[in-house]
């Protein structure tokens, strides 16, 4: 089902993503989140969630060094667009870096931003957008602008994938969404919560 362009991705390497990750870290504990980058399982189980040879327009929170991006990239269509939005200059210049790839655009920006960056570059409503940031440790006021701009950007068909290590950004989220389904994957350091959020409800 994918669909490659035509320089396809290279993989900047495990050992040095997780240096840099780790090192971020420990710089900005509280917007990272966690020591070390997502797990292969993790990984593979969010790219199984959809039917990436539909999706035209992805929007990604907070891709740290990529360990998301580069696989989804794998599978999206040749002619789809994914916009990377991150807070952290280091991780942004790792981004571009290490993944040369015309579909990707990566900005450094907080997640509030998608709707003024969907419009500077062209994008129509997303199809899917995918969210690694901590929303446990974030102000609750950015938490609240960050999900409300995030129901504007999506298509009315469109699906938030949501994962984190705490339930506490459930609430908000069944507050904004028709339907939210929780699952939990265990292989991980820790169990990590994904939401799948279908049915975007302005507010
Ligand atoms: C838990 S890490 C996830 C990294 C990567 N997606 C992964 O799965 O390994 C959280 C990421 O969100 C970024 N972040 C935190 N707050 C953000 C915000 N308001 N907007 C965009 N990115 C943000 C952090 O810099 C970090 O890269």
């Amino acid at each position: 089902m994918s669909g490659i362009a035509s320089d396809p991705p290279r993989s900047p390497g495990a050992f040095r993503q997780f240096g840099v990750f780790l090192l971020n870290f420990l710089r900005h504990p509280l917007s990272v989140g966690t020591f070390a980058p997502s797990s292969p399982f993790l990984v593979r189980r969010l790219l199984r969630s959809g039917d990436w040879s539909r999706v035209q327009s992805v929007v990604e929170y907070g891709p740290g060094v990529g360990t998301i991006t580069l696989p989804l990239l794998r599978e999206l269509r040749p002619d789809a667009r994914l916009l990377a939005i991150e807070t952290n200059a280091d991780f942004c210049r790792h981004l571009e870096r290490h993944i040369a790839d015309p579909r990707l655009i990566v900005a450094h920006r907080s997640a509030e931003a998608i709707l003024s960056l969907m419009q500077e570059h062209s994008l129509p409503p997303a199809d899917v957008i995918l969210s690694g940031i901590p929303f446990t440790t974030l102000p609750p006021p950015l938490r609240e602008r960050i999900l409300d701009a995030t129901v504007r950007a999506l298509d009315r068909s469109g699906r938030f994938l949501v994962y984190q290590y705490t339930r506490a950004v459930e609430r908000h989220l069944r507050e904004r969404f028709e339907r939210v389904v929780r699952s939990v994957e265990w292989r991980s350091p820790w169990p990590i919560q994904i939401f799948v959020c279908e049915g975007p409800q302005a507010r």
